[in-house]
């Protein structure tokens, strides 16, 4: 099969070729899926499951991408609850091969049923975007109806759909970017914006909870804005400033076929937009995830027309 492949860490998304690759086969508990869409995070080419396996092995060429949407193909010993030929979508494992390939082996529990009206781009692009969102404000940051978020990256893959549920599950939205992605923010239904190059975070006041994507320095700051009780959620790796009185979590996100099934229900009837920047095909995926001009939204591969 056709597959994007990666050797080499420190290359980046520039390392990236297409490559032929056995087809994977689906083993215990795993559905085979027949991929027609599959979304990439570039932060993924640092993480250590994407050129190891879980004894840490070497597991180079890997096939980057975790988000698919697809058609079962074929199913494992024991997989049970899916069919072959059903339309699936979900986030394959970290220690795999991943879904930048015409076929991915991937455990049945990691995705959910695609309803017939969710294109298969839409789908691919919601796992790790919805997701991190739907585990951050209501697992991880205990959302309750009338709190108010801080939202950073608030046009970005994750940010956009955690300003969306926030704002549709009863939040006062506050929006952070550059200041381009003002339009953007509101847009996606945040209340306020702060443009991190030009405002200052601190005139915000106090807020219940701070979704950090960002880290460093602006996730420092974050913590001195949570109030008495509230938390700072952040996906960008271990804080290292937490509130005075609150809690501070950093989280990897998790496959959930209940929240999968929420997230799209929302994207069905339009409480919930997806956010794609651009579309490209496996033989020009390479160009695509490494553009020579920025691209507002997320980069979907359509693996097959
Ligand atoms: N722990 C987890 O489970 C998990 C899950 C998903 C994602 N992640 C990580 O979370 C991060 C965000 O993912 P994503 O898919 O949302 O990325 P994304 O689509 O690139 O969104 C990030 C947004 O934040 C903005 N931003 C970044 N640094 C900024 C700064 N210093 N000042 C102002 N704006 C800034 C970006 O603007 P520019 O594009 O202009 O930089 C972009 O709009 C990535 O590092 C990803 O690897 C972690």
């Amino acid at each position: 099969m056709k597959a994007i492949v990666v050797t080499d860490e420190a290359a980046g998304t520039a390392g990236m070729t297409l490559a032929e690759r056995p087809e994977p086969e689906a083993t215990g508990n795993d559905v085979l899926v027949e991929v027609h869409a599959s979304g990439f995070t570039p932060g993924e080419l640092t993480w250590p499951g994407t050129w190891t396996d879980r004894l840490g092995r070497d597991r180079t060429p890997s096939i980057p991408g975790h988000e698919v949407a697809g058609v079962v193909s074929a199913l494992g010993y024991g997989t049970r609850g899916l069919s072959v030929g059903q339309r699936v979508f979900g986030l394959a494992d970290w220690t795999r091969d991943g879904t930048l390939a015409e076929y991915v082996a991937i455990e049945a529990r990691n995705v959910a049923p695609l309803p017939g009206d969710v294109d298969f781009t839409v789908g691919a692009s919601l796992p790790i975007s919805g997701l991190t969102a739907w585990q951050g404000l209501f697992v991880h940051g205990r959302f309750q109806v009338g709190q108010s978020v801080l939202v950073h990256g608030a046009a970005g893959g994750v940010g956009s759909m955690v300003t969306q549920l926030a704002k549709e599950a009863g939040a006062y939205v506050i929006g952070t970017g550059r200041a381009a992605d003002r339009q953007t923010a509101l847009d996606f239904g945040a209340q306020e914006f702060v443009d991190l190059d030009n405002d200052a975070l601190k005139d915000i006041g106090g807020v219940d909870l701070v979704f950090d994507v960002i880290g460093g320095d602006i996730g420092k700051d974050s913590a001195g804005l949570v109030r008495a009780g509230g938390t700072l959620v952040t996906i960008a790796g271990p804080p290292e400033a937490r509130p005075t009185d609150g809690l501070a979590i950093d989280f990897v996100v998790e496959a959930d076929r209940a929240q999968l099934g929420e997230v799209v229900q929302r994207v069905r009837d339009g409480r919930v937009r997806t956010n794609i920047g651009h579309v490209a095909t496996l033989d020009d995926a390479v160009a695509a995830f490494n553009p020579t001009e920025r691209i507002k939204g997320k980069t979907i591969i359509r693996v097959r027309p």
